[in-house]
């Protein structure tokens, strides 16, 4: 059975949106974690527009579960990860224009870049997994690289429609056996939510689905009435 590694970066962008202290993404991990989380994710970009330095080093403190940092092959933010040990990082694209990450890593392009970020972080005791499309030739790089696990992107999964669906999760089944032959761990991730996550979860030998903007969505959705329930007591109370 796939584990539920959740995403709490977009706790983190409405924090910064006033750049305040809450809500805390520490608060929220806590939250999931008494939820059922299995794993707490959480990107560090380099312009810092969600999750800071800050939360990283008090989450590997205070998260229980594996603890899983996403972050583009860059050399402040591998140091960052070296020093705080999390359990795991993903490497991923990063551009600085894009609203979230929009494909996988080109680790044909970038294999010396990769190489040696994962070298380093490997070194320091950390797992490192590749965030990739469902492409045979970068999957065959990743197990060249000796990375410890990739999480397949799901995102053309969940956008497509009909039997492009079907033709999408296909891949993704095909790239998953791919890696779990080569001896690698399967993760997936991105843009899974309450209505097309079964199917990628029963792909065999699937381990980790990191999801983040549905369960955020969904958060704000079922809390709305209590918060606003609260904050009506306290104004009408005697
Ligand atoms: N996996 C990776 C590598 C990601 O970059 C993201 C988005 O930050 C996710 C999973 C989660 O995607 P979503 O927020 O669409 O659930």
């Amino acid at each position: 059975m796939a584990l539920l590694g959740v995403n709490i970066d977009h706790v983190a962008t409405v924090r910064q949106a006033r750049r305040t202290y809450e809500p805390d993404p520490v608060w929220a991990a806590a939250l999931a974690e008494i939820g059922g989380a299995d794993g707490i994710t959480i990107h560090l970009r380099e312009d810092r527009r969600h999750i800071i330095d800050r939360d990283v080093r008090v989450l590997r403190e205070s998260v229980h579960v594996k603890l899983n940092l996403e972050m583009a092959c860059c050399n402040e933010i591998t140091a960052l990860a070296c020093e705080v040990k999390p359990h795991q990082v993903t490497l991923v694209p990063e551009r600085r224009e894009e609203v979230t990450t929009e494909g996988g890593l080109d680790v044909v392009s970038q294999r010396e870049r990769v190489a040696a970020t994962t070298a380093k972080l490997q070194q320091a005791g950390i797992e490192v997994s590749l965030f990739l499309d469902p492409d045979p030739r970068q999957i065959a790089l990743a197990d060249q690289l000796g990375v410890n696990g990739v999480e397949l992107h799901t995102g053309a999964y969940a956008l497509a429609q009909g039997k492009q669906r079907e033709h999408e999760l296909n891949l993704l089944r095909e790239a998953g056996a791919a890696i779990v032959t080569a001896g690698m761990t399967l993760h997936a991730g991105h843009g899974l939510n309450y209505q097309n996550v079964r199917p990628v979860a029963e792909i065999p030998h699937m381990c980790e689905l990191n999801i983040g903007h549905s369960i955020v969505a969904r958060a704000i959705m079922v809390g709305m009435e209590q918060a606003v329930r609260e904050m009506k007591r306290l104004i009408t109370q005697q």
